[in-house]
């Protein structure tokens, strides 16, 4: 059997408010579990739960219903969260500190020695790029920089799993793709990371296993490959032909006809004739440059599973 990190079962959260009459149900069921060695991405739009869910397994909030462990531990563990690495969705650090004083203070919290604390603070701050920054205090600091600051402070326990809540929110391309490098490298020192993103490309390119979640529960999970239905959607056929070519016949049996210089695309549905088709566009003198079966993408199912979500909650936006 599988090594399991995270076991998540029947998860569920209701906030309060303090007008009690208002009762937020931000999880309601949720039940997953993580592989040793995984990079498992959490997806889902704003107000989906990700949130509740990462602050929950870390103990920082208490769950109105349902258990889970983890590393083999019921939560809340302190043994458990000593092996953890933990990135909150908008850190806040002391402003005044610099990197190296951040890191320190971090291997302190977990009684890591001083010459220890040097020697790991020194190698991420070097992974994490923030080099030629160790002596600029944390509040001149720009947000891609405190991001890394916040992952490397993650990382000085040397963890086991690290848990990130928005790794990305906040940074642009170039920022956002360093972020995902550092989290596969992870993966490739053995380590579990589970990771949370709206944005859904983030996790689509890296991560091993994906869970859709929306208004409280989930709504998919499995390998990217295994999200997307490998339905085909349409067939895309594109041949290079005579700017006087009749194309009437290869026009009316596709859709998505597109006529460019000595060019001809057009998208074939999925039970359309293919064979068929290419013998008139032969005929026609025309030569073949590319076909392509269109899959859904990961994007389509999230966007389906979304209004889906939306759809069955109704108009009572989350509140009971
Ligand atoms: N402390 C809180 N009190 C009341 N409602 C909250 C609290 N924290 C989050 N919520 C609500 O719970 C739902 C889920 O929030 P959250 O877990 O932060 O989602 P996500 O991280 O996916 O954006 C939202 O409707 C949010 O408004
Ligand atoms: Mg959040």
């Amino acid at each position: 059997m599988a090594d399991i990190v995270i076991d998540v079962r029947e998860l569920r959260k209701t906030y309060r408010t303090p007008f009690r009459r208002k009762k937020v149900e931000a999880l309601r069921g949720i039940s997953f579990t993580v592989e040793r060695g995984h990079i498992f991405g959490f997806v889902g739009p704003n107000g989906a739960g990700k949130t509740t869910t990462i602050r929950t397994l870390m103990g920082l909030i208490r769950p109105s219903g349902g258990t889970a462990t983890i590393l083999g531990h019921q939560i809340p563990s302190r043994t458990a969260r000593s092996h953890v690495g933990f990135l909150p969705e908008s850190p806040y650090f002391y402003d005044y500190l610099t990197i190296g004083e951040l890191l320190d203070l971090a291997g302190r919290l977990f009684g890591i020695d001083r010459v220890e604390r040097k020697r790991r603070a020194d190698a991420l701050i070097d992974r994490v790029g923030l080099d030629r920054a160790r002596s600029q205090s944390l509040k001149k600091f720009s947000k891609g920089m405190l991001q890394r600051a916040g992952l490397a402070q993650a990382l000085m326990n040397d963890p086991e799993l690290v848990v990130l809540d928005e790794p990305t929110s906040g940074l642009d391309p170039i920022g956002r793709k360093e972020v995902r490098d550092l989290i596969l490298e992870l993966r490739d020192q053995g380590k579990t990371v589970f990771f949370s993103s709206h944005i859904l490309t983030d996790i689509e390119a890296i991560a091993d296993r994906v869970a859709i979640v929306a208004r409280g529960s989930l709504q998919s999970l499995g390998t990217p490959a295994e999200l997307v239905k490998r339905t085909v959607l349409g067939i895309d056929v594109k041949v290079r032909i005579s700017d006087d070519a009749d194309i009437a016949a290869l026009s009316n049996s596709g859709s998505h006809v597109r006529r460019t210089a000595g060019e001809l695309a057009v998208t074939l549905s999925a039970d359309a004739d293919l064979e068929a088709w290419l013998e008139i566009a032969h005929a026609a003198g025309a030569k073949i440059v590319s076909i392509e079966p269109r899959h859904e993408t990961l994007e389509d199912l999230f966007m389906r599973q979304i209004a889906g979500a939306d759809a069955s909650a109704g108009a009572t936006d989350g509140r009971v």
